[in-house]
């Protein structure tokens, strides 16, 4: 660690390299060979300290060291340990082994080959709670909703009323994935704005927050598997890192917005709407009709570099009642059937397999 500064750098770097079984959940042994891969890096300074987990048939890693958003050395670190699960997932047969590695050179950086990245670097404060949030079956505008009542609703937050050193709100930065335009928008002042263009979560993206003072907040994985290979090869399934309180929401404020579970797109074939459910890292393992989407929490103390932790936050019966609901809108979503709006509509379906279908129809 930079002592003098004490600055840190938080990495979250994740992919899909392999289902157990189908798209359900992750091998064991993929989990042992990432912890030996990253344990060999923190031995050799590479990193501070990692922790290795999965949500479904996500496998992620977290990470910290000194080396700066963006890092070659990181990201190869990253790239490395996929490739190497995805040998490993190839021996074993899990499915749709090395889904996630659109490439088979690495570049320099994993953005744009398959992964899903959400860095910071941080100063470490007197004391550094943060929350890493991993779904699965689902895009990055899933985070867009949750964010939003994190970071600028006071019915979520109250600490936007009644704590003098978030009254002034915070800065959105907001990717148009489709566009490739950024916006940064400011809140209270701009709240509607911003609504205007969150709301369309699969075309505008929470990329970060910041304290009105610069300070970091929030960061987002805002990679889009499809528009990256140009065709369907399985959701996002994005990852998210909040820090938390002394002036930022406090740790229940940001797990509160989960206790709705919110309808996100994702599920079946990348295909459908249906509720995040929040669950314990060890029963996010999406099964029924390959969902309902899921959502884990990770709370770590960052101490010097270390990743004090993890505590499994959404293990908690205070969130059954969200379990429990998300579980009734599921019924209710799936007895839709094929149509919609359960089945996401025709314009989202443009990056799954429904236009090889619609071609073949033309031809007849
Ligand atoms: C969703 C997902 C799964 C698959 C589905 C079909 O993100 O990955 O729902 O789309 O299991 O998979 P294939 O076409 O590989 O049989
Ligand atoms: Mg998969
Ligand atoms: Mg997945």
């Amino acid at each position: 660690m930079k002592v003098k500064d004490k600055t840190v750098t938080l990495s979250v770097i994740k992919a899909d390299i392999g289902g157990y079984v189908g798209h359900s959940s992750s091998h064991p042994e993929i989990l042992a060979l990432a912890n030996e891969r990253l344990a060999q890096a923190k031995k050799t300074k590479k990193l501070f300290d990692f922790h290795v987990t999965s949500c479904g048939d996500d496998l992620e890693l977290i990470m910290t060291h000194d080396q700066g958003e963006d890092s070659k050395i990181i990201h190869k670190l990253a790239w490395d340990t996929f490739y190497a699960g995805t040998e490993l997932a190839k021996k074993l047969k899990l499915y749709g082994a090395g889904q996630d590695m659109l490439s088979d050179a690495f570049s320099g950086n994993v953005k744009g080959m398959g992964p899903g990245v959400a860095e910071m670097e941080i100063i470490e404060r007197k004391s550094e709670p943060i929350i890493v949030f991993m779904a699965d079956k689902t895009a990055p505008g899933a985070w867009n909703f949750p964010l939003y009542k994190m970071f600028a609703d006071p019915f979520n937050t109250i600490g936007l009323i009644i704590d003098p050193s978030m009254h002034d709100g915070f800065k959105f930065e907001i990717h148009d994935i489709k566009k490739d335009r950024n916006f940064t928008l400011s809140c209270p002042e701009e709240m509607y704005d911003l609504l205007a263009l969150i709301g369309s979560s699969e075309d505008y993206i929470i990329k970060s927050i910041h304290k009105k003072d610069g300070t970091i907040a929030a960061v987002s994985s805002t990679q889009k598997l499809a528009l990256i290979a140009g065709r369907y090869v399985g959701k996002d399934d994005p990852v998210c890192i909040v820090r938390g309180q002394s002036g930022l929401p406090a740790i229940g404020e940001i797990l509160e917005p989960f206790t709705f579970p919110h309808l996100v797109s994702g599920w079946m074939r990348g295909s459908h709407y249906g509720p995040l459910m929040p669950c314990s890292q060890k029963t996010a393992n999406p099964s029924r009709f390959d969902g309902p989407p899921r959502v884990i929490a990770y709370g770590f103390q960052v101490s010097n570099g270390m990743l004090v932790g993890p505590r499994d936050m959404f293990d908690d019966p205070s969130f059954d009642y969200a379990r429990d609901w998300a579980n009734n809108v599921a019924y209710f979503m799936r007895t839709h059937g094929p149509f919609e709006p359960h089945r996401l509509p025709s314009g989202e379906m443009e990056y799954t397999t429904l236009p090889e279908v619609l071609k073949r129809l033309k031809i007849k």
